[in-house]
C-alpha cells in the first residue's frame, strides 16, 4: 500500500531515531550492519552525507531503514524545491529544511514534496545553539521563545509535517499547531546517561510524556559498548510507557 502523505503524520514505532554522526565508514558499518530497522530509524547529516554522498542513503533504504535526510536545506524556494525532492528521490523518509528561510521557500519545499507518498517535510526553527544575543547579532530582537513560535506557526501554515525542537517545547509546539504536527527532538538521554554537549536534556519517558513524537539519539546509542541492547532497552522502556498511557 502507498503510504498517503497524510497518514505519515501518524506516530509509527520505532520512535528512536539514531543519529548516525560518524566520519569513518567502518565504524558506521560495523553500527549498521547490527541495527534492524524494525528497532530504529536512521540520521544522516551534513557531515555524513558530505563523505558518503547519496550513496550511502540508498544503501540505507535499500536495507529497509527510514531515513531523516538532515541537512537542513536554506536557500532561495526554486532550490530548495529542487533539493527536497531530490531527497524524495532517494527515497528518504523525512527532510527538513530551515524556517527562517521564509513562507515563499517553505511553499516551495511543500509544493515540490505535494505528491501523496512524499517523505515528511520537517522545520528547523531555531538551532539550540543559538542564544538571545546570536539573534540581535543577526537583527532578531524577539526572545529566542518568540522566534520558535514565530517560526513554528510559519512551518504549520505552510503545510509542514512538523518541526525539530527540544523535548521541553514539544508541547507548546502541540498547543500552537495540531495534535498531528509531528516532534522530532534531540538532546535526549535514558536514565544516568552521559549528558555529553547536550544542555537541557529529557530521558526518553519524559520526551514523550511531553509530546515528543520521534527520538534522534545519537551517542548513547552509537557509543555505547552494546549499541543494540542500549536500543533495545530504550525501546523496552518506551514500549512499558506507552502501553501505561
Ligand atoms: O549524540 P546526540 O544524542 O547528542 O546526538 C543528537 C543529534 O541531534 C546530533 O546529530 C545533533 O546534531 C542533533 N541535534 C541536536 N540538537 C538540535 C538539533 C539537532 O542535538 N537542536
Amino acid at each position: 500500500m502507498t503510504m498517503t502523505h497524510k497518514m505519515q503524520r501518524i506516530v509509527t514505532q520505532p520512535r528512536v531515531i539514531v543519529a548516525l554522526d560518524f566520519s569513518n565508514e567502518t565504524a558506521l558499518w560495523s553500527l549498521v550492519e547490527k541495527l534492524n530497522p524494525a528497532d530504529c530509524r536512521l540520521k544522516i547529516g551534513k557531515e555524513l552525507f558530505t563523505s558518503q554522498g547519496p550513496d550511502l542513503v540508498r544503501r540505507l533504504t535499500q536495507r529497509g531503514f527510514d531515513v531523516f535526510l538532515d541537512l537542513k536545506f536554506h536557500d532561495i524556494p526554486n532550490t530548495v524545491a529542487k533539493a527536497v525532492s531530490a531527497a524524495a528521490d532517494l527515497g528518504v523518509w523525512m527532510v527538513n529544511v530551515h524556517a527562517s528561510g521564509g513562507a515563499k521557500m517553505l511553499d516551495a519545499a511543500r509544493a515540490a514534496l505535494s505528491a501523496a507518498d512524499g517523505p515528511l517535510l520537517i522545520a528547523v526553527t531555531v538551532l539550540t545553539s543559538l542564544q538571545q544575543s546570536d539573534l540581535t547579532t543577526v537583527g532578531v530582537n524577539d526572545s529566542v521563545e518568540q522566534q520558535v513560535q514565530r517560526l513554528t506557526r510559519l512551518a504549520a501554515n505552510a503545510g509542514f509535517d512538523g518541526v525539530v525542537c527540544s523535548a521541553h517545547e514539544a508541547a507548546s509546539v502541540k498547543q500552537l499547531t495540531n495534535t498531528d504536527f509531528l516532534t522530532i527532538t534531540p538532546g535526549v538521554r535514558p536514565q544516568g546517561a552521559a549528558v555529553q554537549d547536550q544542555q537541557r536534556i529529557m530521558t526518553p519517558r519524559e520526551a514523550l510524556r511531553n509530546q515528543a513524537d520521534y527520538l534522534v539519539i545519537g551517542r548513547p546509542i552509537t557509543q555505547a559498548d552494546n549499541p543494540v541492547s542500549e536500543l533495545l532497552t530504550i525501546n523496552s522502556d518506551i514500549n512499558e510507557y506507552l502501553a501505561q498511557r
